[in-house]
């Protein structure tokens, strides 16, 4: 008898137990290689978001494709997923609490790693940290440059937090970011360029006000997918933190970057309780729909129109042939959270699965490893 770890693993799209998630991967490479080349030749280089897909295996395809100064995360969990990757991380985020400032500052003693800050006390609470491991962590300055998330006000708001950073000895000041995130899906490119353009002002002019006042400001980091090639050309930016242009959702398919989809959820037909009715699979549990529901792919006239939470219904045309037990593909309408809903990627190359790839920063894994 054969029980299932035992079962050999699946060689095609149909031997997979559905909803799966299902990597593109020469589509991937595509996309990889796109970004790649237009950071080559500089100065602006890229630092790849992990936040997308918190995949080891395709974080090491980016850092292979060149142009790259390091990963860029979210979380310090994803940080500690990568770490072997790669020497320079940047958490470009705000990162509050003794357990989380503890991991930083022990990553910190095994790579440059840096992080952002906003505030005294997570300035404060990074220096105890770094005290207490011998350690010496990096930190930019966040400032909002519009997205109204988290960040100080640019000008002299950045200018006196810089400044507290500068007088410890444990903690270096290595420059200034700015996420533009309220900018990346604008569709009208002139709009976009306007507004990323007017974000990054604030952003080279404080970095200006920094070291204007003695401070060192080596890094203007920015950027994301819709901005990566308005930002990434303004003159001081010195580094892209692009992540959706590796997988590409639909809803960034909508705003005109020159990247192809490259991931899918696999389902399977159910039921087909009238004519012009089949329901798979998928629900919200294999897929968000915050942008959107996923778009059916490869089946004319085909439209989701109901998402439960282990269904999708989608309207067909009463001719089309499908029939129970066929499989569909749905593109999701964005990447991050869908790709957060399951444990691996299924590496194909057409129908056929050449590799495994687990989604190793998902969820929240110190919860699963049993640290506090
Ligand atoms: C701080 C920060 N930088 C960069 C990115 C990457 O942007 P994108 O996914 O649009 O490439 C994000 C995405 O949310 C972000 O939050």
């Amino acid at each position: 008898m054969t029980t299932s770890s035992e079962a050999s693993p699946p060689r095609t799209l149909a031997d997979l137990v559905t909803p799966a998630l299902v990597v593109d991967v020469p589509a991937l490479d595509r996309n990889i290689a796109t970004m790649a080349r237009f950071f080559a030749e500089g100065p602006c280089r890229l630092r790849p978001h992990v936040k997308a897909h918190k995949t080891p295996a395709i974080a090491k395809r980016q850092l292979a494709a060149g142009s790259c100064v390091g990963l860029t995360c979210a979380t310090v969990a994803e940080a500690e997923a990568v770490a072997s990757l790669t020497d320079d991380i940047l958490i470009a985020n705000e990162v509050i609490g003794e357990p989380k400032w503890a991991r930083v500052a022990a990553l910190a003693r095994r790579l440059r790693l840096t992080t952002a800050v906003d505030s005294r006390r997570g300035v404060e609470g990074l220096a105890a940290a770094a005290q207490a491991a011998g350690a010496r962590i990096g930190v930019l300055v966040d400032l909002d440059v519009g997205q109204g998330r988290c960040g100080v006000r640019p000008g002299e708001q950045a200018l006196s937090l810089a400044r507290l950073i500068g007088e410890l000895p444990v903690l270096e000041l290595r420059g200034v970011m700015g996420y533009e995130g309220h900018v990346q899906p604008v569709r009208e490119r002139g709009a976009r360029e306007a507004s990323a353009r007017e974000s990054m002002k604030a952003l080279v002019d404080t970095a200006g006000l920094l070291r204007g006042a003695g401070l060192a400001c080596p890094i203007v980091s920015a950027g994301g997918t819709g901005t990566y090639d308005i930002s990434g050309r303004v003159p001081g930016v010195t580094e892209i933190q692009a992540g959706s242009y590796a997988l590409m959702d639909t809803d960034y398919g909508e705003v005109g970057v020159p990247f192809v989809p490259a991931f899918f959820v696999l389902g399977t037909v159910v039921s087909r309780p009238a004519l012009d009715r089949i329901v798979l699979d998928c629900g919200h549990k294999s897929a968000t729909k915050d942008h959107g529901h996923p778009v059916v792919e490869g089946v004319a006239g085909a439209r989701v129109t109901a998402f439960n939470d282990e269904h999708a219904a989608v309207t067909v045309p009463p001719e089309c042939p499908i029939a129970i037990g066929d499989r569909v593909r749905l593109r999701p309408s964005h990447t991050d959270p869908t790709v957060n809903l399951h444990d691996v990627f299924y590496a194909v190359e057409g129908d056929r699965v050449v590799d495994v790839w687990p989604i190793v920063a998902r969820g929240y894994p110190e919860h699963r490893q049993g640290s506090l």
